[in-house]
């Protein structure tokens, strides 16, 4: 006997990296997938919560695998609700965090299929705070810019501009190809001894960590291989953290010149 098919999506955010960073609801949802198709920052020990008979279909770009087109990946995820009934798009951090998200939930309702979307824990905010950069702290920082160094048309985004003029905390994610032109903006706004730090592989295993200034940060990203995925956090609150502290202390004692 044939049984009536539901067609639903629901988008999951599966949180930084550290699989114990993704909601209970999330995990609740993954229980009941009958596919999954996933993304290639999310940790694979989550697809441990997906039943055994289900799907999973990675659609993430890797080297070595098929590169889905965001127009391949929307298609997809219509033929799986309508062959398979409920589906669990799991996408790395925030789904509605330079997650495209958006995009898929538009393209789903337009076939009239159910969604629905579960936050996640975004890098920009868990990477900084499990190095113990608070985003904002009163005296230093009143606000945090998200931005993306990259935008669709791979261009770097205006906003970085706007952001290095501003006295915010910048967290700059997909910006390591364009490290250089970052640097460039911030130092003409004045802002070479600003505190920088960059973190590869945040909340995971393969945790990299480069910390310095505006001025010297592309040296410690060479000397330390730093590359993506990584993020870029520009600001005050980067000496702050109680764990970073003692790096700043000591490069400040080192270079009295730079003490700002
Ligand atoms: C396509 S965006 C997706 C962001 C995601 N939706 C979020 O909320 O974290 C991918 C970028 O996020 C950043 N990123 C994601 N996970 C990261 C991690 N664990 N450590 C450092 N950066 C990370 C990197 O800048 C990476 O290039």
């Amino acid at each position: 006997m044939k049984y009536k098919i539901n067609p639903k999506v629901t988008l999951i955010g599966a949180g930084p990296g550290d699989p114990e960073l993704i909601t209970v609801k999330g995990v609740k949802a993954l229980q009941t997938a009958n596919i999954v198709l996933y993304d290639a920052l999310i940790n694979r020990a989550l697809l441990n919560y997906v039943p055994k008979n289900a799907k999973k279909i990675f659609v993430g770009k890797r080297k070595g695998f098929h590169r889905y087109s965001q127009d391949e990946i929307n298609e997809l995820i219509i033929k799986s609700a309508f062959e398979y009934g409920n589906v669990i798009r799991l996408k790395g951090g925030d789904p509605f965090v330079f997650g495209r998200g958006a995009e898929e939930i538009d393209y789903i309702e337009s076939f009239g299929i159910e969604t629905a979307v579960i936050p996640g824990i975004s890098s920009s905010m868990a990477v900084p705070a499990s190095q113990g950069i608070a985003l904002t702290k009163r005296g230093v920082s009143e606000s945090f810019w998200v931005i993306t160094g990259t935008t669709s048309e791979r261009k770097l985004s205006h906003d970085v501009y706007l952001a290095a003029q501003s006295s915010a905390t910048v967290v700059i994610l997909m910006g390591m190809n364009k490290l250089n032109k970052i640097i460039e903006i911030f130092k003409r706004f004045d802002k070479s001894h600003m505190p920088t730090a960059i973190i590869q592989n945040g909340t995971t295993r393969n945790e990299k960590i480069g910390l310095g200034t505006i001025d010297s940060i592309l040296e410690v990203v060479e000397q330390k291989d730093l590359s993506a995925p990584a993020i870029i956090i520009i600001g005050e609150v980067v000496r702050e953290s109680a764990k970073l502290r003692s790096f700043y202390e000591n490069m400040y004692i080192e270079n009295p010149s730079i003490q700002t």
